[in-house]
């Protein structure tokens, strides 16, 4: 009697607990996204908002209308210590269970301006592609190897996206970011420490890049971007929701061929499988979750390092409550 009497007024008092949490958090969001101009939406599943189709919800999401309303949002975070998380990358795998706090989409900052000598500054939110296509009409190179790479233009800086034919360390001439504080810095490219799929920022978030680029010859610029995305098309399984490369490439080593190698082409857990075309891409069939993802990942790099004595290290960034 007594146990259960104990137990009955310790489960009360958790129960309390999570509701004064709950209560304290929807409060503390309230305040935190009072006064934003952009758009606010409670409990937002994330899958809609990702490459891969994947996600639990975020507790909320901001889409800020301009920068000075991301400016007030990260204020307003830091004063009720709430997190901001940003999405851009397409390299991005979110948990089912989702991510806690503020989750800030940028696809309202999407001004392009062009700039005396080849440099065009962009807003963090734009996609790749659609700055390929601006700077294509400017005739304008040096973003030809991002052909076919759907992340934002912020996320590829962040990531020091790349292939093959280049980077993007290659063209940032200086980023522009909101530090934690909520104030605008501007930081040259000499003050970030790129490396591969890697760039060491101060902290806050990127809203926009200045990229260096060349005049050249508009014909010459489509042509290798065509051929490189069909390269892309015949290669990779870009009809099927994924999320770019799971893996980075060890040294001296690809790590699509390292899994193929392991006989791990088309093994698939739940709705996630390792591509058929390309067995550094995870894609999702239909439902997958990411609890599937993180399984066949394990399995993957579990079966690579007994077959081949090679450690994986993961490109892909996995994010939210575990
Ligand atoms: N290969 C295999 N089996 C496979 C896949 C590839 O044997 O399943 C072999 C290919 O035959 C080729 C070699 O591996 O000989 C290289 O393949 P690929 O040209 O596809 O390049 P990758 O190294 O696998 C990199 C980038 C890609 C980028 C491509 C093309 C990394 C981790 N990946 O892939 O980037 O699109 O080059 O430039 O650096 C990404 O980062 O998300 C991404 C997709």
């Amino acid at each position: 009697m007594t146990t259960i009497r104990h137990n009955g007024v310790r489960r009360q008092r958790t129960a309390d607990r999570r509701k004064k949490g709950s209560e304290s958090d929807a409060h503390d969001f309230t305040a935190v996204v009072s006064g934003i101009r952009g758009e606010v939406r409670f409990k937002a599943p994330l899958r809609d908002f990702t490459s891969f189709r994947i996600g639990g919800p975020a507790d909320v999401l901001v889409v800020p209308a301009d920068v000075d309303d991301l400016c007030s949002l990260v204020r307003q975070a830091r004063t009720a210590k709430v997190p901001i998380f940003v999405l851009g990358g397409t390299n991005l795998l979110v948990r089912d269970r989702g991510i806690r706090g503020v989750v800030v989409s940028l696809s309202k900052l999407s001004a392009i301006q062009d700039e005396p000598h080849g440099v065009v500054y962009a807003e963090g939110g734009i996609g790749m592609p659609t700055l390929m296509r601006h700077a294509i009409s400017r005739s304008l190179a040096g973003l030809e190897w991002a052909a076919g790479i759907p992340g934002t233009v912020a996320g590829c800086v962040v990531m020091n996206a790349g292939t093959r034919l280049g980077e993007m360390r290659d063209a940032v001439k200086a980023v522009r970011m909101v530090d934690p504080l909520g104030h605008i810095v501007d930081c040259p490219a000499s003050a970030i420490q790129f490396s591969y799929r890697r760039a060491r920022l101060p902290r806050g978030i990127v809203v926009g890049v200045w990229l260096q680029l060349k005049s050249a010859s508009r014909e010459r610029i489509q042509t290798v971007v065509k051929e490189y995305l069909r390269y892309r098309k015949d290669t990779q399984p870009l009809t099927l929701p994924n999320a770019g490369c799971v893996f980075k490439n060890p040294e001296h080593e690809v790590s699509g061929r390292l899994i193929e190698a392991a006989g791990l082409k088309g093994a698939r857990i739940g709705d996630a499988q390792v591509s058929e075309k390309h067995a550094n891409f995870i894609v999702n069939l239909g439902r997958a979750r990411a609890s599937d993802v993180i399984a066949l990942i394990k399995k993957v790099g579990r079966t690579v390092e007994e077959q081949a004595g090679i450690t994986l290290e993961l490109e892909l960034k996995i994010v939210g409550q575990p």
